[in-house]
C-alpha cells in the first residue's frame, strides 16, 4: 500500500469511527426501549395466539398502539433494537405474500431476532408428502418462540394453535381472518386520523373473499361512534356472519352501498380492496366484476375533505396509479405502520414488551 492509499483509508476509517462513536453516544443518551405494559398486561400478553381478532379488547388496541408509537421512534432513531435478541420466529407461508410474510420478518429482524422462512410450503416444506398442519407447527416449535403463518384454508390458523406450544399469529386463513391487517389498519387509521372513533368508515370492493374486510369491521366493533358503509355488487357482499357479529355491538352502525358514488361525501376513510380471483369457484364469476370499483384521481377529488384512501395491497385495477400522489392516500404508509404494529405484538406475545 502506498502512504496516498494507507492515508486515505487511515482517515476514512477515524472518519467512521468518529461518526460511530457519534451515533453510539446520542443512541447512549435515551433508553433502548421503555417498558409500557403493567405487570398484569405483560401477563395477559405472553404466550398468546392471534387467530382472530374476537378477543381483543379496546384496552389491548391502546396497549399494541402505543408500543408501536415507541417501534416507530426506535426505528427512526436506532433502526434496530436489541429487544428479542435470543427469540426465533418462523413464517411458515402456505399462499403467496409480499406484505405480511416480508413486514414480520423485518419486525422480527428489527427486534433483534432472528427468523427462519417457508415461503411456498407446499412445495418447499413436507406439506409436500402428505405433512398435517399440526405436525409441521410441532416440529417448528422445536426451533421456533413465535409463529406466524398463512394458509389458504378458513379455521387452518386455528388447527395449527391447537397443537402449538409457542403463539401462532395468523396472517391470513383463506377467506376467514387477517388479524394483524386489521390491526394495523386500524393503527394506521389512529395515525393519521388521531383517532378511530366517531369515524365513517367505507369498505369497497369485494367483501365476500375479502378476509381483511371481515376482520376489520369486527375489530371496529371496539371503537365508538363507528359508521360502517359496505360498498359491493351483491354478488360480493358482506357476509351475514359478519353483519351479525356487528350488530351485536353498540355504537356501531352497518349500511350497505352499491356505489362508490353514495359514500364519497361523507367517508373519512375509504377502503378499497381487490377482487380476489384465485377465491371464485367459477372464473366466469370473477369476469363479471373484476372491474366493479375503480376509484381514480378525479373522485378523490369529489370526495369528502380530509378523506384518506386505503387498501391492504395488492391492488390491481382498483385505485389508478394517478392516486398515488394525493395527500390522501395513505396505502404506502400503511405497510410501514404494519412493520411497526407488527413488531409491537411480537414483543407483546413474547413477552418483552
Ligand atoms: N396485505 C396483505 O396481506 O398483503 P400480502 O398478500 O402481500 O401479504
Amino acid at each position: 500500500m502506498d502512504f496516498k492509499s494507507f492515508a486515505g483509508t487511515t482517515i476514512g476509517v477515524c472518519g467512521g469511527l468518529a461518526l460511530y462513536h457519534f451515533l453510539l453516544k446520542d443512541d447512549a443518551s435515551e433508553p433502548a426501549y421503555v417498558p409500557l405494559l403493567s405487570e398484569r398486561a405483560c401477563k395477559k400478553w405472553k404466550g398468546r395466539h392471534c387467530l382472530t381478532v374476537d378477543n381483543f379488547t379496546r384496552e389491548d388496541l391502546n396497549e399494541l398502539f402505543a408500543i408501536a408509537d415507541q417501534m416507530d421512534h426506535i426505528v427512526k432513531t436506532r433502526g434496530t433494537i436489541d429487544l428479542c435478541k435470543d427469540l426465533l420466529l418462523t413464517c411458515l407461508f402456505y399462499e403467496p405474500s409480499t406484505r405480511t410474510r416480508c413486514s414480520f420478518q423485518s419486525a422480527m429482524l428489527r427486534l433483534g431476532g432472528k427468523v427462519v422462512v417457508i415461503a411456498d410450503a407446499k412445495a418447499q416444506s413436507s406439506v409436500k408428502k402428505g405433512e398435517t398442519i399440526q405436525d409441521t407447527i410441532r416440529s417448528l416449535q422445536c426451533y421456533s418462540d413465535v409463529i406466524a403463518m398463512r394458509h389458504p384454508e378458513k379455521g387452518s390458523a386455528a388447527q395449527a394453535a391447537s397443537a402449538a406450544s409457542v403463539p401462532i399469529l395468523n396472517g391470513g386463513d383463506g377467506p376467514g381472518a387477517h388479524p394483524t391487517q386489521a390491526l394495523l389498519d386500524a393503527y394506521t387509521i389512529y395515525r393519521h386520523l388521531g383517532e378511530v372513533d366517531g369515524l365513517t368508515i367505507s369498505l369497497v370492493g369485494d367483501l365476500k373473499y375479502g378476509r381483511t374486510t371481515h376482520s376489520l369491521a369486527k375489530l371496529l366493533t371496539r371503537f365508538k361512534n363507528v359508521k360502517l358503509n359496505y360498498v359491493s355488487p351483491p354478488s360480493l357482499a358482506m357476509p351475514d356472519y359478519i353483519m351479525e357479529y356487528v350488530s351485536k355491538h353498540d355504537g356501531i352502525t352497518q349500511k350497505e352501498f352499491q356505489s362508490l358514488d353514495d359514500v364519497l361525501d361523507t367517508s373519512d376513510v375509504i377502503y378499497m380492496t381487490r377482487v380476489q380471483k384465485e377465491r371464485f369457484p367459477d372464473p366466469k364469476d370473477y369476469e363479471k366484476v373484476k372491474n366493479a370499483f375503480v376509484l381514480d384521481l378525479e373522485t378523490c377529488q369529489k370526495a369528502k375533505k380530509g378523506v384518506k384512501i386505503m387498501h391492504p395491497l395488492p391492488r390491481i385495477t382498483e385505485i389508478t396509479t394517478d392516486v398515488d400522489d394525493f395527500e390522501g392516500a395513505i396505502y404506502f404508509d400503511e405497510m410501514r405502520c404494519g412493520m411497526l404494529l407488527r413488531m409491537a405484538l411480537i414483543a407483546a406475545v413474547t413477552g418483552k414488551a
